[in-house]
């Protein structure tokens, strides 16, 4: 049996802003149950709903010297679905509103979080083979497992992944303060490890001292070695092309399942969706007080509304894009220029736009299931899930050639009868306008065409299963 610990900042059911989340919450189930021994550590955030926290049991607490003072951790659990997960609790770091405030507090909050962590494992009685860290709030993990955390025989040869879910986002301060709260010394602090353009870098570190870095999608381990998408990290992961691979995310393909979902009005399958999806369409037209027509084109996004996504493109050409022969339905909140776009246009044309400015699962369901494209012009996407949502749903993906978006919709080739959706390759609003009106040409025009294409967008494999077995591989390969 190999033991691993996923530790990550949110996992669902428990708690989500984003698709790290989903990752960390459904992919250790679907291990081989026989031989790998997954569980999951994330923190006991107040914001976790009642209803989790009141199933939680308590497990044990310590006291853990750190930044000068003596400080609480509780460690709670929880079974669900068969995995473990253990909660780490210190109200004063994880009571705010939401999991992250932004700025300085969180990577004091996270640097806690990575030492409470691992001091943790011996309390609980569980010692990993391997610990696999997602993003850079967990960055400090690798680098206190090579240091040989503090020097006991416990952790001597914890081997460490760490996931890059958004190099984006990477926990940069001043070195003082980074080293400050890494408590780790001088050494660590030279452009080869922790430093970066002379600030403290935890996702840097992360990535230098993880026994192997991987990503959620081929194409985007192959664009984070280039400038542009490489976040001023484009050199250190060409030095660690070696040891970066790319692992495509899955989606849980129990919750997301047309066949049995209870969040929308018509179940359907591959068989049967030429006569009942549109029922969902009409449904969710009625919701939202649109018009209730079943041969409106309509678009759908579920997304949060940031520069990453290409809302800007999207602004850009928003009047040519709601032409009268089309609806337009947006899910999300982000940022507010985005949110008040998408309420401007939803005053604008009432009767094409609905602008649906927060998150709801249920509402979610119900766009994958009624509409009949859905909209992801990304920017860039490490792998991007709801596009693998939209396909599993039978909802024809229009999306930009980048990182996972790029792997997973196969473009439609009206020669060769392939593909699984629309895809336009340069970051340009006129090239995405022109390829959303082919598909509308598609949609109304070539319906045989169209019908085919989803047949082919439900029959495409996005769950778990083998992504699942390239982790087994790399694990098996690390621990030996
Ligand atoms: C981040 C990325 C997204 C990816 C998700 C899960 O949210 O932006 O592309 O699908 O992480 O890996």
């Amino acid at each position: 049996m190999k033991n691993i610990l996923f530790v990550a900042s949110e996992a669902v059911p428990f708690i989500k802003t984003g698709g790290l989340a989903d990752v960390v919450g459904s992919l250790p189930k679907c291990f081989d149950r026989e031989n790998y021994d997954v569980r999951v550590m994330i923190p006991k955030y107040l914001c976790i709903k009642e209803k989790w926290r009141e199933g939680m049991t308590y497990v044990n607490h310590f006291y853990m010297d750190y930044l000068g003072q003596s400080r609480y951790v509780g460690i709670m659990q929880y079974e669900y679905e068969g995995v473990t997960f253990y909660f780490i609790d210190n109200e004063s770091y994880f009571g705010g509103e939401k999991p992250y405030a932004g700025g300085l507090w969180d990577l004091e909050k996270f640097s806690f979080f990575c030492n409470a962590a691992l001091s943790a494992l011996p309390v609980i009685g569980f010692r990993p083979d391997l610990i696999h860290c997602h993003d850079w709030q967990t960055g400090l993990i690798p680098v206190y497992l090579k240091d040989g955390f503090q020097g006991g025989e416990f952790f001597r040869g914890i081997k460490s992944v760490i996931t890059i879910h958004n190099l984006k986002f990477q926990g940069v301060w001043d070195v003082k303060t980074i080293q400050n709260f890494s408590m780790l010394p001088d050494y660590y602090f030279t452009p080869d490890k922790l430093e970066a353009y002379k600030d403290g870098n935890m996702l840097k570190g992360g990535i230098v001292f993880a026994d192997a870095v991987t990503t959620v999608s081929q194409t985007y381990a192959d664009e984070i070695k280039t400038p542009f998408y490489g976040d001023g990290l484009d050199g250190l992961m060409r030095a660690r092309a070696n040891s970066l691979r790319g692992i495509v995310n899955g989606i849980d393909y129990d919750v997301f399942n047309p066949a049995t979902d209870t969040m929308i009005a018509q179940t359907y399958d591959a068989k049967n969706f030429r006569k009942e999806k549109g029922k969902n369409k009409k449904d969710l037209q009625a919701q939202l007080g649109l018009p209730v027509d079943e041969r409106k084109f309509t678009i759908g996004i579920v997304s949060r509304l940031t520069d990453q996504k290409g809302f800007d493109l999207i602004q850009s050409v928003m009047d040519e894009l709601c032409s009268d022969d089309v609806q337009l339905i947006v899910l999300g909140t982000g940022d507010e220029k985005y949110e008040n776009m998408f309420r401007h246009y939803d005053w604008k044309y009432h009767d094409r736009v609905s602008a649906q400015i927060y998150y709801s699962d249920e509402l979610s369901h119900k766009i994958y299931a009624g509409c009949d494209a859905f909209l992801m012009p990304s920017l860039f996407e490490p792998c991007g899930l709801s596009q693998l949502m939209a396909l599993r749903y039978g909802t024809v993906p229009i999306v930009r050639e980048t990182g996972g978006l790029k792997d997973t919709v196969e473009p439609y080739n009206e020669y060769e009868s392939k593909g699984t959706g629309f895809s336009f390759a340069n970051y340009n609003a006129q090239e995405m306008l022109d390829t959303v009106r082919y598909a509308k040409y598609v949609y109304y025009d070539k319906k045989r065409e169209w019908n085919k294409i989803i047949d082919r967008a439900m029959a495409a494999d996005f769950s778990w299963q083998a992504s699942a077995k390239k982790y087994q591989e790399m694990y098996d390969w690390l621990i030996g």
